[in-house]
């Protein structure tokens, strides 16, 4: 499986670049994409998934040109869309039944595999009752439950984190690492815990453009010996955050604690163990 986005392009309008000339190969495993909001993942999703059209550029998976010919990756595509929408009055069941016949998946087999879907995405409880009357987690649990009908090869998922418990989160991430074993997964988000533990390689764009991407560890790499804790005065913080690239700050006993990225720390400071979470808003406050 290789995907590739070749120098793609992509302007809603005449002015402003939604993506910037993005060139990245994705192979398979569990790519993080990482991007803050407006950065364009949505953008390149939609686009890979072919709801979409690039400017300009080429889309290709495994040599075939997915813009010229979109069915030969629809046909192996799971997506979840980031605004996705449910039928109200359907039941779960009757979801899944209809975007099977949508994707022209039938047979013997599909009412255990629905049943399966439902089991693993925690919803065979309510799944009789009317999607209309889900909580926004429920929903799109079966927003993910739809993106594996077809035992898809590629999964794009968008957001798919967005609304989830705790408990829901670890269950998710757990049913993606499962599939991952020879499929490509993309996962787009915005929270870095989020992917972390479960993305093989990471990429983090900005503004239409991708900024890296590499394997997490060396991705964090990357910032090792520029992460510091220091105590300062809460009055001091806004003239500090002028000087330095703070990452977050803890209370602690009228004081406060700032965690900060620099190549130059300043006297007292203690250094960190540098985190992903570092090194994103490193990439992204400094390009
Ligand atoms: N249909 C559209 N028409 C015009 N501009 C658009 C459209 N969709 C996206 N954009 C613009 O393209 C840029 C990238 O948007 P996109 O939705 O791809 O970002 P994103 O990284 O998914 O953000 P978020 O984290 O908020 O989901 C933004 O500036 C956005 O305003
Ligand atoms: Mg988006």
């Amino acid at each position: 499986m290789k995907l590739e986005i070749k120098n793609t392009t992509k302007k809603y309008s005449s002015k402003k670049y939604a993506l910037h000339n993005f060139s990245l190969t994705i192979e398979k495993g569990i790519l993080g994409l990482l991007g803050p909001n407006g950065a364009g993942k949505s953008t390149l999703l939609k686009m890979i998934a072919t709801v979409n059209q690039p400017t300009s550029g080429i889309i290709s998976l495994n040599k075939n040109n997915i813009i010229k010919d979109p069915n030969y990756i629809r046909k192996q595509l799971g997506y979840l869309p980031q605004d996705f929408g449910v039928y109200p009055n359907l039941n779960a069941y009757e979801f899944l039944e209809y975007i099977s016949a949508m994707k022209g998946i039938g047979g013997k087999k599909l009412k255990s595999r629905i049943s399966l879907l439902l089991e693993d995405l925690n919803l065979i409880e309510v799944a009789n009752k009317p999607i209309g009357t889900y909580s926004g987690g429920m929903k799109q649990r079966i927003g993910i439950a739809q993106a594996l009908l077809n035992n898809p090869k590629v999964l794009i998922f968008d957001e798919p984190t967005v609304g989830l418990d705790p408990e829901e989160r670890v269950r998710f991430r757990n049913l993606i690492s499962d599939l991952a074993n020879d499929c490509i997964v993309i996962l787009s988000s915005h929270i870095v815990s989020d992917i972390d533990t479960i993305a093989d390689r990471v990429a983090i764009m900005n503004k239409g453009s991708l900024i890296i991407e590499e394997v997490p560890e060396n991705i964090i790499h990357t910032i090792s010996d520029k992460v510091y804790e220091i105590n300062i005065l809460k009055e001091d913080l806004a003239s500090f955050k002028n000087s330095y690239m703070v990452v977050s700050t803890t209370r602690k006993k009228g004081k406060l604690s700032v965690r900060y990225i620099t190549n130059s720390p300043l006297q007292n400071s203690i250094q960190q163990e540098a985190s992903l979470e570092d090194a994103y808003l490193y990439f992204i406050k400094s390009k």
